[in-house]
Formats: structure tokens, sequence, C-alpha cells
């Protein structure tokens, strides 16, 4: 590790203020926070900036239709992210908003360098207008039928039936969002940034380190194509920045959030003393670190090192994209209850959980990271719970109970002790380099050695008699020395349960001085420093994140059914099935968590089977002379999980379990029990 401390200004990418912060959102957030308090557990100076994004037509229009102004809005919502960030734990220096005078007078005065340097140009240009209200149409304010697949009801810049892209005036029938009246064309003047001089620039900052691989792979695409000149401006209506020397031209929204990052600079900068000079300034030595989601690299790569460097100020060390988070394998959903809001999260579960559970799937690429809630509470349980704190408790409770808490002056396994100690330049490496889901393992592999020595020398029986006694208050003291390591390794991952354990422990601990052994005093009384994830609260959980109105859901179903309609198939042989009818099959791994005989039926069980919590099935399944029920229960199963509700003598059976074999005895249920979950998709 570098001794010299470095000064590093870290952001995440803003969130918009029409809306609530979900789960979602909450991958970057952690993602940061844990980087930042690493880096800061290491001693760097690490700040983490971070603002709502207030600007634009959604929040203007969300405004209008709450019947609020534009600036209510933007103040509730932001206490309201404010609130569900502090709920997780997360760590900024400042928040701001992207709506406040240090972003005005910073974004004019990027604009009006950018225009002095000549990469301003005007154009006309002619785009749908709403004459009813008055207003210009961003595209995903316009809806209309597919002109591919003649999908009805899709926004005007892609379908979602088809997946195609076009321009909205291709839509058939295209209507206003806002009106509902049909748009016209209408030109307007409109003010462009020409990114195209920037190419070479952008050539050699893409070709350093800054972007991940798969970006600069993009990237490089989007170079050889040649870089179009990037529209900035916006007509009157518009929620925004006036631009200077127009009239009724505003900033396009993203010209000035990332501009928000400078903004939040301005106001940390202000209240703590510090130089803005010296993290944006041309000659800074500061690190400039963006986190960002995969959707938004363009902005990140292209525009914003374009524009800083065009105004004179310093480019980003960094701009490193996530991916997109799943809930049990599919795109979060209202209907299904997985669209989590941070607040329902917070209002269920232990954030400690969540935070864990994300840094143990996530690595330095752009992968989706999935929330498989069953695997998230098995993971928590025995992770968290069954290997980490229980070091903790079965030590403390044993020094507690035999030795007023005090702690031996040696430790027996000094090589032991080492041995942890040792493993910090390479934990160290793994959070440097984002690859928390390494530094969770690693940290895990050493719990398991942990509890392994504690199971060896079985410390509670040593305790029992008198010749061992002092070997048991010495084994214990080596079980608290090691979580003490551990949990200082931890500490990014779980501040409250580490904050918990240095009380426990009274030191305060860093990287360092964790490496010092605690010995010869006493440890406070222990209290348990987490729960087990209780299986009804996560239930709940997806319980109270779905509709009360069952319209969106019923929706749902409506554009499916049309999907369907409209996707057309090549001729299928005779006795074949259509790829398109096989990808319809949802195969899905399910739990059994119960299984009854059938009154007055002779081969049915009644079967229920759980896809997720929350989320069971009723399936009649005709395997009993094969199987017992208590046989089945806590086995998983490969169950159709969209097969059509079917009405049978004994009441609905809602799917069905995939089994081989002829029948009657000779029956199999296919059983992936090979680490496989429950809500799995069967691939
Ligand atoms: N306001 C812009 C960012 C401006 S930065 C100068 C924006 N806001 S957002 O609220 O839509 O998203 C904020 C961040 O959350 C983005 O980086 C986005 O990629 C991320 N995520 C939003 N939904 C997400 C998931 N479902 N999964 C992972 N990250 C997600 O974009
Ligand atoms: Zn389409």
């Amino acid at each position: 590790m570098s001794t010299s401390k470095r000064r590093i200004l870290v952001t995440a990418a803003l969130p918009y203020a029409n809306g609530d912060i979900h789960i979602g959102h909450m991958v970057e957030y952690l993602q940061t926070d844990i980087w930042c308090r690493y880096q800061r557990l290491v001693g760097n100076h690490c700040i983490y900036l971070c603002a709502d994004d207030a600007h634009g037509t959604p929040i203007m229009l969300r405004a209008r239709k709450e019947g609020i102004s534009p600036q209510e809005l933007i103040d509730t919502m932001q206490e309201r992210h404010q609130a569900d960030f502090a709920g997780f734990g997360i760590q900024f220096d400042e928040f701001h908003t992207t709506h406040s005078e240090e972003n005005k007078q910073q974004a004019q005065k990027i604009y009006l360098a950018l225009r002095d340097g000549g990469h301003i140009h005007t154009k006309t240009i002619e785009q749908a207008y709403d004459p009813e209200a008055k207003m210009f149409l961003p595209d995903r304010f316009i809806k209309g039928t597919c002109p591919k697949c003649k999908t009805e009801d899709q926004y005007g810049d892609s379908c979602e039936s088809c997946g195609s892209t076009y321009a909205s005036g291709e839509l058939i029938d295209p209507v206003s969002v806002v009106s509902g009246k049909t748009p016209i064309n209408k030109e307007s003047e409109h003010y462009f940034f020409k990114l195209g001089d920037f190419q070479e620039m952008l050539e050699s900052w893409i070709a350093a380190d800054h972007v991940q691989p798969e970006v600069r792979n993009k990237l490089k695409e989007w170079l050889e194509g040649g870089l179009r000149d990037w529209d900035i401006s916006r007509d009157a209506p518009y929620w925004g920045f006036e631009i200077p020397d127009t009239v009724d031209k505003y900033f396009y929204v993203w010209l000035d959030a990332p501009v928000g990052y400078m903004a939040t600079t301005h106001k940390y900068c202000e209240r703590t003393g510090e130089k803005f000079e010296d993290y944006w300034g041309k000659d800074s030595t500061a690190e400039v670190h963006h986190f960002l989601g995969k959707d938004i690299a363009y902005f990140h790569t292209l525009f914003w090192p374009a524009m800083l460097y065009g105004a004179g100020y310093r480019t980003p060390t960094a701009a490193y994209c996530h991916g997109f988070l799943t809930v049990n394998a599919k795109k979060m959903s209202k209907s299904r209850g997985t669209f989590i809001a941070a607040r329902t999260y917070l209002d269920h579960l232990d954030p400690e959980y969540l935070r864990y559970y994300f840094a143990a799937k996530l690595s330095s690429g752009l992968d989706d990271i999935d929330l498989n809630l069953e695997d998230f509470e098995q993971r928590i349980n025995s992770d968290l719970v069954g290997k980490l704190v229980n070091i903790a408790s079965r030590c403390a409770g044993i020094l507690g109970k035999r030795f007023e808490s005090k702690l031996s002056s040696e430790l027996p396994a000094p090589e032991l002790y080492e041995e942890f100690g040792a493993a910090a330049e390479e934990i160290a490496a793994f959070y440097e380099g984002r690859e928390f889901s390494k530094a969770i393992r690693r940290i895990m592999a050493l719990a398991d050695k942990a509890n392994q020595y504690i199971a060896d020398k079985a410390p509670w029986k040593l305790a029992k008699e008198e010749a061992t006694r002092e070997q048991a208050q010495a084994v214990c003291t080596q079980g608290i020395n090691l979580y003490r390591m551990l949990i200082t390794y931890l500490a990014p991952v779980v501040p409250r349960i580490y904050e918990d354990s240095v009380a426990l422990m009274g030191s305060p601990l860093t990287w360092e001085s964790a490496r010092i052994p605690l010995l010869g005093v006493s440890i406070g009384t222990f209290s348990p420093l987490i729960q087990r994830v209780d299986k009804d609260k996560v239930a709940a959980m997806v319980e109270a994140s779905r509709p009360a109105d069952p319209e969106p859901a019923k929706q749902e179903a409506k554009k499916k059914k049309k999907s369907k309609k409209s996707k057309k198939s090549a001729p299928v042989p005779e006795g074949c099935i259509a790829f398109e009818d096989f990808a319809k099959v949802d195969l899905r791994v399910a739990k059994i968590i119960r299984a009854e005989h059938v009154e007055g039926a002779d081969k049915l069980l009644q079967i229920t089977a759980e896809l997720a919590p929350g989320d069971t099935r009723n399936i009649f399944a005709g395997i009993k002379e094969a199987y017992a029920p208590e046989d089945l229960v806590g086995r998983h199963v490969v169950v159709v999980a969209n097969l059509a509700p079917r009405k049978m003598r004994f009441g609905m059976s809602e799917g069905m379990i995939i089994a081989a074999g002829p029948g009657g005895k000779d029956i199999f249920v296919l059983s992936p029990d090979d680490g496989a979950v429950a809500g799995m998709v069967v691939k």
C-alpha cells in the first residue's frame, strides 16, 4: 500500500428528481460508497459527492400534473432521496442539486468558454410540437403504432415489442402524451456543441486507462463512425437554465447535469475551505472518479470530457460503468412486486444485508447483477450470521460468561493471526480495483478458517475444566482478534456492524491498527450484531411493492398479448414447434415448501412450490406412487412457471413439475440440488 495520501473526488450519477430511489439505483450508490469508505479507511482524502438532477421535461410535467411548482417538487424529492440514502448508510461529503446558483454559474461559464472557443453553432431543425400544450415534445412524450411491427401504444424512440428504434416522425398515428392531440412539425433554432472538434482529444483520452475495456471498444466504434454535433438547447417552456445571450432557449438537462458534479464541489469547498481549483483546475493533481450505469456511458465518456477539456478544465481520471439490477433473474417489475423502492426495503429489512449482498456480487465489469431473493436470504444467513458474526458471538459469549470479558495477554496461535494480516494487501487490491466479490470471497474464506480453529479447539469444553480454563480464554482471545481483523476488512461493506463491533472491542480500528492484536484488556458485553433474515419480511416487502391497483398488471398482460400477436414466425416442419413457442415456456427452479396427500386422489400430491419468497404456486402433480410428501419438502425442482392455471377436481393447479420416467413408481422429478436456488431460470 502506498503511504502517500491521495486526494480523490468521487461522484455517483445524479438521480432524477422526478421519482423515488429504488433498489436498482442502490447498486450504484452502494458500489460507490463502499469504494469511498475503503479509500478513507486506508487513509486517503476521499470525498463522495452527489446531487439531485433537477431539470428537464419530465420534472416540469410531473409538477404540472401534481399541481405544484417544479421547485416544490424538487425540494420534496431531494429530502426523500437524502433520507433514503442516509437509511442505507451512504456517506456523502456533500449532496446538492443541479437547480442551484453554483450550477447556473458553472454551466454558463463552461458554455461561454465553449462558445468563445468556437465550439458552438446554431442550426434550424424541425421537431414534433404539441399545438395544444404549446411545447416541443421529447420522443418519450409521443406515442403511436410501431412502424416496423405495428404494435400500438409505443414510445416515440423505440418499440418495446420488437425492439426497433426509429425517429418519432415514423410512428403511425402519433399522439402527444401531454394533450392527446396529434403533434405537428415545427421549426426552431437549436444550439449545438461541436463534438467533432474533440475527436483527437477523445481518441487519446479513451486510449489511456480512463475507461473499462468493454466501454473502450464501444467508444472506438462511435469514434470511427465520426462524432455528431450534440444538440444542447431546448425551447421554452422548459424547466432549466436559460442560455446566456438567447431568448427562450434553455440548456438541455444533460448539459448542466454533469456540471452538477462541479457545482457540488463548489458547495463542498465553501463549507470546508478546500479549493475548487485543486480538484477541477487544469493543473490539479487530485483524482476524479465517476461511477455510473452503463446506460449513461455516452454522456460521461464523450460529451463530458470534451466539455471539460474545451472549457479549460482537467478531464476525469476514470469513468466506471456498472451493469443493471435484475430481481429473480428478471427486469424489476411493478406487477411482480420486484420494483422495490429504497424506502420499502428499509421499512422491512436491514440495509446491511443489501450492502453485503451487492458487494458479494459486484465486479469491475458491466455485467448485470441479479438479486435472487431466496439466495439473498441464504447468503446473508450463512455468511454474515453463520460465519462472520458467529465468531464474535461464540468467543465474546464465553469470555463474558466465564472470564469477565477479559482477553488473555498472549495469542495462542500467532501464525494464524499473521496469516489473516497478510491477506490485507490482496483484499485492498480487490477493493481498489472494484472487485468486491473477490474481496468478499477472500474474507469469507478467512472466516471459515477462524470458525474451523474455534471448532477444533472447542473452548466451551476447555472452559469447564480448571486445568484448561486458561486455554479457553486464550482461544477466545484468538477468535476475537481474528474477528476484529475480518470486520475491519469488511468495514466498507457493513459499516453498522463494524461500528457496533468497535464499540464492543472498545478500540478504534483502521486498516493498519487491526494488525496489532488487542490483548490483556476487557471488552464490552456482547449483544447481537445482526439478526437472521426473516423470510416473512422479505415476502412482506415484495407484497408491499405490488401496485394496490391491478391496472398496471393488466396492462402488462395486454402488452404481452399484443406482442405475441405481432410476431411473425418462420415455417415450422411438421412434428416440431417453433423456437418462439419453446421460448414462451418459462422453466424455473422452485423449492417445494409443502407437499400433502390429496383426499380421494390415488396419484396426486398437492405441492406448494416457491419461486421466490412470496411467490408460490399450488401444483397438483401425479407423483404420489413415487414420492412420499416428506421426501419432497425442501427439494428444488424444475417447474413450468407460466402454465395457464387449470381447474382440477381438487382445486386449481398453477404450474407443472417436470419429471422423467414412464409413470407410476418409476417417475423422477428433476431436482437440480447442485447449488440451484428457487427463481433461477432453467436454460
Ligand atoms: N440523471 C441521470 C444521471 C445524470 S449524471 C450527470 C440519470 N438518473 S437516473 O435516476 O435515471 O439514474 C441514476 C443512476 O442509477 C444511473 O447511473 C443509472 O444507470 C443507475 N440506475 C438506474 N436504474 C438502475 C438499475 N436498475 N440497476 C442499476 N443501476 C441503475 O440517469
Ligand atoms: Zn415494433
